[in-house]
């Protein structure tokens, strides 16, 4: 006996063969509680028309999009229930409040996962889910702040244009790093910038895996150049929005975890993780957060995170994730992806366009194509240079048509 829920106004299916007694329940109640929104438009006419247009442009869009490190291949069917809760974290994820409608049980769950992975000292360190890697940024260098007042920021020059912004925001002084050609921290640039300061205090940036070329600073070595120049009080915050996940997860070891030296660590949801909304997750030292204090209010919760009301359903998204793939998971999804980088790089190395990868990088840099390509393939471009980015859910196929389409410009 089987049934079978078709909704497709609504863009999803739920097949049910063989139903069991559990089953059944699950849909008679799912059925009553949204059983309108899955039987009936709401809009029509004009809007409904636009919407379904809408939706099945950014499809297509979709099977294009090689040049923006967002992993497409999710699949959140089973949460699609949470699209009809209304959920708000506000307040501190680590203390309930009297605001109940909530996911900071999945959120805890998603800051400990990475601060395991991050080898963050255990149970001294904190952490929340964020709108984005700038937000985590903007914390990080928010609680350096309180840490060492007055304190200039170094930062490299293939550091995320965000970075500048938030420094400005926080009115700390910024100083900029050169990079190597790869797009890595010129570390000896960095010693010469800390010799020229009269401050014995240094808040460093470092960037795992770099917004354009996908370069990894080190970490260890930029707590040698410290070290190196006198400066014993730093904060090493180090911006892993890209490659945070993968880079824990590859081997050889790169030095840019908390055991490594890093103070806080930040790591986007919607690149590697694959998010279908903007997400990050920042995870600090506790005794750096405390300093910040976080008055109570009338939510019951310390107020210690950057927004008031924050996203409850953006935690259960990273949750799920965690759950379907966990550390093997990721890793082989990270091999994968790996696998796919190297192919891209050499097809594109065979038709002889010129083309560069950095090691155990996803990111493929190639001599941008004619305009009308870059906006075919929505390809990052800067001073000459475009990328292609292998995330999870990219093809060999997809790589096909995209040197194919490359080949016949050069033609
Ligand atoms: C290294 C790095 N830091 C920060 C950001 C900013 O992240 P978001 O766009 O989520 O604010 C990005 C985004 O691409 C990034 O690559």
């Amino acid at each position: 006996m089987s049934a079978r829920i078709e909704a497709m106004s609504y863009g999803f299916h739920i097949s049910l063969a063989p139903v069991h007694a559990y089953a059944y329940t699950w849909v008679f109640v799912n059925f009553i509680s949204i059983g309108h929104t899955m039987t009936t438009n709401l809009i029509d006419g004009e809007a409904r028309q636009r919407l379904d247009t809408f939706v099945s442009q950014t499809h297509d869009e979709h099977s294009r999009f090689i040049g923006f490190p967002a992993a497409l291949d999710f699949d959140y069917h089973e949460l699609q229930s949470v699209n009809h809760l209304f959920l708000n974290n506000v307040g501190d994820p680590h203390e309930s409040s009297w605001h109940g409608i909530h996911t900071k049980e999945f959120e805890r769950e998603v800051v400990n996962f990475c601060a395991k992975l991050f080898r963050a000292p255990q149970n001294s360190y904190w952490g929340y889910v964020t709108n984005g890697s700038t937000e985590c940024n903007l914390y990080a260098l928010y609680i350096a702040r309180q840490k060492l007042p007055n304190t200039p920021v170094y930062y490299s020059a293939a550091a995320h244009y965000g970075i500048a912004k938030n420094i400005h925001i926080l009115g700390i002084q910024g100083h900029e790093v050169r990079t190597q050609r790869s797009g890595e921290m010129d570390y000896q640039h960095l010693q010469q910038l800390l010799a020229q300061q009269a401050s014995t205090s240094a808040i460093v940036v470092a960037t795992i895996g770099t917004t354009m070329t996908e370069a990894k600073d080190n970490v260890a070595t930029i707590k040698a150049a410290l070290l190196a120049a006198g400066i014993r009080e730093h904060f090493i915050h180090a911006d892993a929005a890209l490659a945070g996940i993968y880079t824990a997860l590859l081997s050889p070891h790169h030095p840019f975890d908390f055991e490594d030296g890093a103070d806080s660590i930040n790591v986007s949801g919607h690149k590697f993780f694959g998010s279908p909304m903007p997400s990050g997750v920042i995870v600090t030292k506790k005794e750096d957060k405390e300093r910040l204090g976080g008055a109570f209010n009338y939510t019951g919760s310390r107020d210690t995170t950057i927004t008031g009301s924050r996203n409850g359903h953006t935690p259960l998204y990273l949750w799920y994730t965690i759950q379907r793939y966990g550390i093997e998971g990721f890793r082989h999804r990270a091999e994968q992806a790996q696998k796919v980088a190297a192919y891209a790089h050499q097809e594109l190395d065979k038709i002889g366009w010129d083309v560069w990868r950095n090691s155990q990088a996803l990111t493929i840099m190639l001599k941008s194509p004619p305009l009308e390509l870059i906006t075919k393939w929505q390809l990052a471009t800067h001073q000459g240079w475009s990328h292609i980015i292998c995330m999870p859910g990219i093809s060999r196929d997809k790589i096909d048509s995209f040197v194919a389409d490359l080949a016949a410009v050069q033609a």
